[in-house]
C-alpha cells in the first residue's frame, strides 16, 4: 500500500504515521525527519536545508525530491510506503506520481487531515517546551501555517480529483482519529 497523509503543522500526520505503520508494516516516510537528521549530521544537505525550515519556509522542491527519490529506490519501499509530510506542492505531488507511476505502483489514498489553527498552535507550543523543535516558536509556526495554506492545501483538490482524497477530522484523542483513519481506509477498526 502506497499511502500519503497531508495536512497542516500539528495536525498529527507523524503521530499517526506511527500508529499506521505499526498497523500496516509498511515503512515510513517522513521528508521532515529526514531533513532534521540530516540538519543533526551537519550535512551539506542539513545545512542548506536549515535555512528554509528555521524560517518555516519549504525547502526546495528539486532537493526534497532528490532525496525523497533516492530512499524510494530501497528495496524496503518496493511494496509499500507511508508518505509524511511529503508532497507538500503540486510539482512535488506530480513529480511523486511519475515515479511511481514508473515503478507500476500508484497511490492508493491519500489522508488529509483536518483541524483548526488554534487547536494546532496549541499543540505545537506544547510540543515545543518538550521536544525544543526550532521551528515550533510563535512567528514560525505562523509562516508554517500560511506556507501550508499557499503551497499545500491546493494539492486537496489535486487528489480529488485524482479519486484518492480521503479526509479525516484531526480533532479528539490521537486513537479516536486513528480510528476515523482505519474507517477512511476500509480497514478493520476497533
Ligand atoms: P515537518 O517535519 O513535516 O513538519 P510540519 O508539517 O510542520 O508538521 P509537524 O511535524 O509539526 O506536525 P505533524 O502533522 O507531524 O503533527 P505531529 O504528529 O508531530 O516539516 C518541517 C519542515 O521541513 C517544513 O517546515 C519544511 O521547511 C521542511 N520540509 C519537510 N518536508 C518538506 C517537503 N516535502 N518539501 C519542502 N520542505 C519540507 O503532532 C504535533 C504535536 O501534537 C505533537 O506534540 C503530538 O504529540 C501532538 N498531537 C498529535 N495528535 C494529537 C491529538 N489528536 N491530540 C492532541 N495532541 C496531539
Ligand atoms: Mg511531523
Amino acid at each position: 500500500m502506497f499511502l500519503v497523509f497531508v495536512g497542516p503543522p500539528g495536525a498529527g500526520k507523524g503521530t499517526q504515521s506511527k500508529r499506521l505503520l505499526a498497523h500496516l508494516k509498511i515503512p515510513h516516510l517522513s521528508t521532515g525527519e529526514m531533513l532534521r537528521k540530516a540538519q543533526a549530521e551537519d550535512s551539506e544537505l542539513g545545512k542548506l536545508a536549515a535555512q528554509y525550515m528555521d524560517a518555516g519556509r519549504l525547502v526546495p522542491d528539486d532537493m526534497v525530491m532528490t532525496m525523497v527519490l533516492k530512499r524510494l529506490d530501497q528495496p524496503e519501499f518496493a511494496r509499500g510506503c507511508l508518505f509524511d509530510g511529503i508532497p507538500r506542492t503540486l510539482e512535488q505531488a506530480r513529480a511523486l506520481d511519475r515515479a511511481l507511476a514508473a515503478r507500476e505502483t500508484p497511490l492508493d489514498a491519500v489522508i488529509a487531515l483536518d483541524a483548526d489553527e488554534k487547536e494546532l498552535i496549541g499543540r505545537m507550543l506544547r510540543r515545543a517546551a518538550a521536544e525544543h523543535r526550532l521551528d515550533d516558536n510563535p512567528q514560525v509556526i505562523f509562516e508554517r501555517m500560511e506556507v501550508y495554506r499557499c503551497q499545500t492545501a491546493p494539492l486537496l483538490d489535486y487528489y480529488r480529483q485524482a479519486g484518492t482524497l480521503r479526509s479525516v477530522d484531526a480533532l479528539g484523542t490521537p486513537e479516536e482519529v486513528f480510528e476515523r483513519i482505519k474507517e477512511a481506509l476500509l480497514l478493520p477498526t476497533g
